[in-house]
Parts: C-alpha cells; sequence; structure tokens
C-alpha cells in the first residue's frame, strides 16, 4: 500500500471536480482521483446550456434568476445559496470563456442565449433567453476546457483510481452551549488502482468530493453507467447525513424505451411536445410557459396524458416531441448530437417525424449536505473542517425539490470554484490529521469479503431488480405503497446482496469487483432515497404523492435528513436516524407555484 501526501485531494473528474482544481492547483498542491479517465467524466453528457442572466439578447438580471431557481425548486431551495449562484453566475461563463471555451454567438459576436425550462422574464411573466451554450454540447465543452486548464495549471491526475473510502477521525469537542459532541475531522481518502489492483492512501488537510450523482439506482436515465453515487454512499457509511434524498429529477425529453437525453434545448428551439392526437397538451398544464415549464411540471404532464389514454406508439406509452416546424439548417446549426441520436438509436427522422420520448431519471437534487462556502455538514449546525462537496454529490441545497435546467452546469461551475479556492485556503493554515493506524484496513476487509464471496447471486441481477423496482415504484408518481413496495424490495436485495460472487478473482483490472461494491452504495442510496420519500407526506417539485397531492408548508417546509446512527430505527431499519432541517428564506415568500 503506497501512502501518499497532498495538500487537497479532489474525488471526481466531472465539471465541478476539475473546476475547484483549477483554483485549489493555483494556491496548494493539489492532486485529482477519478474512477475515469477526466474527458470521460458525466458533465459531458450536459447538453443544453449554462445560464447566467447576461442579458446578451434580452433584458435579464440576477435577481429574475433567483426568483426562478426558488419558484422551480417549489420553494424548498435555500435562498442564500440561490443568489449566490445567480450572482456569480455571470462571472462562471464569463471565466469559462476566458479559458477557451467555444460558446455560440450572436451575429454582434456576444455570446448567444437559448430558452430553457423554468427561466423567465420578470418573475414568470415570459420565457427569457438565460442559457449560454454550445450547440447541444456543451458540457462536452466546458469538459475539455476546464481539462485543458487543469493541465495548464499542472494539477495532478489519477486515473481510473476509484475512491472506496474516506478517512475521518473524531475528536470530542464542545458546542458555544456547552454540550459535549464528537467533531468530524477529515484524514485524507482510500483508493484502489483498477490497472495494478493496489489500495493507494493520499493524506490530505483537505478534502473535496465532486463524485456526481446516482441514476444508475433507475433503469430508465439518462446516467452513464458510472453515476453509481459512490461519493455520497461514502459519506454515508463514514455517518456524514444525506439531505433531500427523495427529490428525484425525471427530465422529460428521454428516448422512448432508452432513456437517452435529448436536450431541453430542442424545446428551447421551439420543439412542442404533442400527445397521441397531435395537442399541445402543455398548453393545458401550463398556459403562460408552455413547453417551458420546469421539468417536474412537464414529466408529470406527459405521464398524465399517458395514463388518461392519449399516449402515442403501439402502446400508447410515450409522448411526441414535434421538431419538423423548425427550419432543417435551423436544428443541423443548433441540435446537431441529439437529432442525430433520434436518427441513430430510434431510426426517427426529426425533420420530418416527431420524436418519441418519455420521463428518465436525470439527477438527483439531495446529497451530501453542505453550506454556501462548499463545506461538509455533520448536523445542521457543524461543519467537517476540511471536508468539501460540489456539484451533484452536494445539496446546497440550491436546486430544493426541482433544478431548473442549465443550473446544473453552473452550479458545479461556481460551487466548484468556491470548493477550490476555501479548500485551499483551509489547507494554507491547517495542520494534516493523523491517518488513523491500517488506514486501509475497513477497504481491505470489504473487497475481500466480495473476491471471496462464494454465494449464487449474480451483481448484475441483483442491480437490474433494483432498477425494475425503483422505475416501477419511485417515478413521477408514488404512493404510500407505491414507496414501500421499492423498500421491502430493497431489503430483499440487500438478502441477495450477502448471497453474492464475482467470477473474476483476479487483482488487475477487476471491474467485477467493482461493480459489486458499487451496487453495494446503490441500494444504500435507493434505500436512503425510500425512506426519505416515505417521510414527506406532501407533494413538492419532483417528489409527487398521489395519496398527499398537495403541498404542505405548515407541515413540510424543511428538508429532510438521514443519519446512520446505531442506536436508531427508521421503517424498520435498524441504524437509520431520520430528521430536519430549516429552509433558509431571504426575501421569497412562499407561493402559488403557477406557469
Ligand atoms: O436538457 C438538457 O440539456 C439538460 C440540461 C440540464 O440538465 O441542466
Amino acid at each position: 500500500m503506497q501512502v501518499h501526501k497532498y495538500d487537497v485531494v479532489i474525488v471526481g473528474a466531472g465539471g465541478a471536480g476539475m473546476r475547484a482544481a483549477i483554483e485549489s492547483g493555483q494556491r496548494a498542491r493539489t492532486a485529482v482521483l477519478t474512477k475515469l479517465y477526466p474527458t470521460r467524466s458525466h458533465t459531458g453528457a450536459a447538453q443544453g446550456g449554462m445560464c447566467a442572466a447576461l442579458a446578451n439578447v434580452e433584458e435579464d438580471n440576477w435577481e429574475w434568476h433567483t426568483f426562478d431557481t426558488v419558484k422551480g425548486g417549489d420553494y424548498l431551495v435555500d435562498q442564500d445559496a440561490a443568489e449566490v449562484m445567480a450572482k456569480e453566475a455571470i462571472d462562471a461563463v464569463l471565466d469559462l470563456e476566458k479559458m477557451g471555451l467555444p460558446f455560440n454567438r450572436t451575429p454582434e459576436g456576444r455570446i448567444d442565449q437559448r430558452r430553457f425550462g423554468g427561466h423567465t422574464r420578470d418573475h414568470g411573466k415570459a420565457p427569457v433567453r438565460r442559457a449560454c451554450y454550445a450547440a447541444d454540447r456543451t458540457g462536452h465543452m466546458i469538459l475539455q476546457t476546464l481539462y485543458q486548464n487543469c493541465v495548464k495549471h499542472n494539477v495532478e491526475f489519477y486515473n481510473e483510481y476509484y475512491v472506496l473510502d474516506l478517512l475521518v477521525v473524531e475528536e470530542d469537542a464542545t458546542r458555544a452551549d456547552g454540550t459535549p459532541f464528537k467533531q468530524k475531522r477529515v484524514a485524507g481518502v482510500v483508493s484502489y488502482d483498477l490497472a495494478s489492483g493496489e489500495l493507494h492512501v493520499f493524506q490530505a488537510k483537505s478534502v473535496i468530493f465532486a463524485t456526481g450523482g446516482a441514476g444508475k439506482v433507475f433503469k430508465t436515465t439518462s446516467n452513464a453507467h458510472t453515476l453509481t453515487g459512490d461519493g455520497m454512499g461514502i459519506a454515508f457509511r463514514r455517518g456524514i447525513p444525506l439531505e433531500d434524498m427523495e427529490f428525484i429529477q425525471f427530465h422529460p425529453t428521454g428516448l422512448a424505451g432508452l432513456g437517452i437525453l435529448l436536450s431541453e434545448a430542442a424545446r428551447g428551439e421551439g420543439a412542442i411536445l404533442r400527445n397521441s392526437e397531435g395537442e399541445r397538451f402543455m398548453e393545458r398544464y401550463a398556459p403562460t410557459i408552455k413547453d417551458l415549464a420546469p421539468r417536474d411540471i412537464v414529466a408529470r404532464s406527459m405521464a398524465n396524458e399517458v395514463r388518461e389514454g392519449r399516449g402515442a406508439g403501439p402502446n400508447k406509452d410515450y409522448v411526441l416531441l414535434d421538431l419538423t416546424h423548425l427550419e432543417p439548417a435551423h436544428i443541423d446549426a443548433k441540435l446537431p448530437d441529439i437529432t442525430e441520436f433520434a436518427r441513430t438509436y430510434l431510426g426517427v427522422e426529426p425533420y420530418t417525424e416527431p420524436v418519441p420520448v418519455f420521463p428518465t431519471a436525470h439527477y438527483i437534487m439531495g446529497g451530501v449536505p453542505t453550506n454556501i462556502k462548499g463545506e461538509v455538514l455533520q448536523d445542521n449546525d457543524t461543519i467537517i473542517p476540511g471536508l468539501y462537496a460540489a456539484g451533484e454529490v452536494a445539496c446546497v441545497s440550491v436546486h430544493g425539490s426541482n433544478r431548473l435546467g442549465t443550473n446544473s452546469l453552473l452550479d458545479i461551475n461556481v460551487f466548484g470554484k468556491r470548493s477550490g479556492i476555501n479548500a485551499a485556503e483551509y489547507a494554507k493554515t491547517a495542520e494534516y490529521v493523523e491517518i488513523p493506524e491500517d488506514p486501509a484496513a475497513e477497504t481491505v476487509a470489504l473487497l475481500d469479503a466480495v473476491r471471496t464471496a462464494s454465494g449464487t447471486e449474480r451483481i448484475a441481477a441483483i442491480r437490474s431488480d433494483l432498477q425494475e423496482t425503483m422505475d416501477a415504484n419511485m417515478q413521477v408518481f408514488r404512493t404510500a405503497d407505491s414507496i414501500a413496495q421499492a423498500l421491502s424490495d430493497i431489503a430483499t436485495l440487500r438478502e441477495r446482496y450477502r448471497n453474492i460472487s464475482i467470477q473474476d478473482k483476479g487483482k488487475r483490472f477487476n471491474l467485477d469487483l467493482l461493480e459489486a461494491v458499487e451496487l453495494g452504495f446503490l441500494l444504500d442510496l435507493a434505500e436512503a432515497m425510500t425512506v426519505a420519500a416515505l417521510h414527506r407526506k406532501e407533494s413538492r417539485g419532483g417528489h409527487y404523492r398521489e395519496d398527499f397531492p398537495d403541498r404542505d408548508d405548515a407541515n413540510w417546509m424543511k428538508h429532510t435528513m438521514l443519519y446512520k446512527d446505531d442506536a436508531a430505527e427508521t421503517e424498520g431499519i435498524k441504524g437509520l436516524r431520520f430528521g430536519t432541517k430549516p429552509v433558509i428564506f431571504t426575501r421569497y415568500e412562499p407561493m402559488e407555484r403557477k406557469y
């Protein structure tokens, strides 16, 4: 086992990790550990844009953007975070431009902007053009640009290093009111080098988790195979809470039956959703902004059309995205990739035929709780010195119960940058926390247990059954019964997980082994999602309970928190404690959410 020592270790090389690394790398000795090659990170799959109230093509300002973010998130957004993000958005875009990102331009040479769901002028009056974009490959361009700039700043990358544990120690401490508590402190991480099968311990003064989401909990998802929630899972196992895990975003336009993302930019450029009768049904659900309503509303409306028998296709199980009224030259210039996806994967020609679409699991609004500096919280009031998180793994909470499209590429840039600066500044004065004796012991035990297991269950079968039950029971519509069904299925799957074996017993490039470990994280996170969903007895944003169809601000204007706690039991699960956390308000009182 090798031990490395850095000031700052960043886990994950997507947009948040690399934006953090650009800042940290200029201030402190920084390493980035990534289970992929950086340019294969999932940020590269983001398509339609990154929003900022540049007002390049029409009137706009950051306050309207803040309002839209808060209302889009159904008022569960922490408003201090939304203000920071909307204000800093402008510099975030200009930073990328200076780094060399080839944004689309207006004829005058300014960064062009397009419409996106839920982004409006003057508090909901009409859609506004706020999303800066590079055709429909904005995330790809961001990833390439950030990587080039990391190279320029000599950031050290450890590629195909899977981080499997976070080294946390606990010290006796006293709160301001005199009560004693255990203060967590971060010492480093333990990682597995895919090529050699060797474990590497990284001691660091600061650690930033930027490990992305957990969309592979679902079968129909826009997420890559690697989105297995490792960062959330590792943190949770180390006693760090998870916030708002019931809020999962279903992107309205996944290619039907496949889930592959077909960017909301299509609707931003004028595409229209139609049911089997050819009706533009969003006019009924969101009369003012129609197809450009926030994603939770559009996804539910689509699912409702299908439920009520107005779905298209032989099984009436999808709706249609109509681009046929757009000029082919416009489509080619603005939406080249996604129209090619429709041709390749569905054999549909978008110039002349509508494209079959249905909601696909896209984004986890919840995650590891942080404040606006990117500092991770061990409870509502206490940070863990030296530990930061940014991007989808984190819950700032800037997206509340429903994220607006293009706020994710923005989030990773704003809070990635903040985390990078703060982690490096902290490392300048902090001392190393001593790593525990035998720091990799638990990782060795975990890997040995999987490698030597001789059960009869296959990883792929358990993962597939998990995804089936999550698709069936934790989708756009939920009830107490459906959620309970998912929870009971997860318990059964956990039993089966105890009886696994893997075929590859080797040391090098053992993806069989790692998939088994990743499945463990998926099971933990699916359980967290379902438990939180069962508790929240209201409908808000991406969490729609048919048995509690209204938003209930009196009882549920609060974040849900799940803690690992040996002394507790929640929903029959030993070692799990449920809690809540207040929502931060600055200027917006909750209103009825009409579009
Ligand atoms: O539709 C899209 O292009 C996705 C954007 C996002 O999730 O922010």
